[in-house]
């Protein structure tokens, strides 16, 4: 699959499959593609060349995409809360709007879930009255409350402070491990956290300017004898982030 915006080639000959269940972490430099391959996937990027399938087959029309998204959930680099909006309503707004429950049940499973991200108390408060951490906490109680079989994450801690970003990516390991929906989730994850990477993926795809330049296992990857560029950039990932 290739996929142009205008004329540029931002993924080329992207060859991926991805199995039920499977975790892939897409490691690269900026520029390099994640965000778009993420795109594609949400049905967000749709001049696409060539193959390209979603649980067992190809959404084409608006109908077809609108029943494929609700079987995922996207989470971003910078929240996308809706700053007029409380936590509360952050979490049931789009669940209400596709009728997932009545507003009764999508309540208390918007507090239930805001209790098990670790944002008791918060059901209330406005994006601007919460630390980044507790946003991105919200957000992702919000990506939960559709029960998703796939999960899309954009650089999901790339905003945060080193000291907020552990616990992040401890909460997203056991979402990505079913935690909280009583099934593994099929998780597409683009992340500069190498330490993440190495321990939810199950294979890492290493992107440069739009090609999937290597591929395999975690172990494969980071063990080395994959790629040499590879290791580089993990390595001044690494001496970035101490
Ligand atoms: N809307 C757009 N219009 C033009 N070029 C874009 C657009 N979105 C992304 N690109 C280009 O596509 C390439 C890949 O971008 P992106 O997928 O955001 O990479 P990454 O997430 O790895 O940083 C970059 O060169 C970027 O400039
Ligand atoms: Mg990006």
């Amino acid at each position: 699959m290739s996929v142009r915006i205008g004329e540029f080639p931002v993924l080329t000959d992207i060859d991926l499959t991805i199995r039920k269940g499977e975790k892939i972490v897409l490691i690269g430099p900026s520029g390099s593609g994640k965000t778009s391959l993420l795109r594609v996937c949400a049905g967000l990027l749709s001049d696409r060349n060539g193959h390209f399938g979603l649980f067992g087959s190809t959404p084409a029309t608006p109908a077809q995409w609108s029943k494929a998204r609700r079987r995922m959930a996207m989470i971003f680099q910078n929240f996308n809360l809706y700053s007029m909006r409380t936590a509360l309503d952050n979490i049931t707004f789009a669940a209400r709007h596709l009728r997932l429950g009545s507003e009764s049940e999508l309540n208390e499973r918007g507090r239930e879930l805001l209790g098990l991200v670790g944002c008791d108390g918060l059901a209330d408060k406005y994006p601007f009255e919460m630390s980044g951490g507790q946003q991105q906490r919200v957000a992702i109680a919000r990506a939960l409350i559709g029960d998703p079989e796939l999960l899309l994450l954009d650089e999901p801690t790339a905003s945060l402070d080193p000291e907020t970003i552990a616990g992040i990516l401890d909460l997203l390991t056991q979402v990505a491990e079913g935690r909280f929906s009583g099934r593994p989730m099929t998780v597409l994850c683009a992340t500069h956290e190498m330490g993440f990477a190495r321990r939810i993926a199950d294979r890492v795809f290493f992107m440069e300017k739009g090609f999937v330049v290597a591929a395999g296992t975690s172990q494969q990857m980071f063990g080395g004898g994959v790629s040499d560029r590879f290791l580089e950039f993990v390595g001044a990932m690494a001496h970035q982030r101490p």
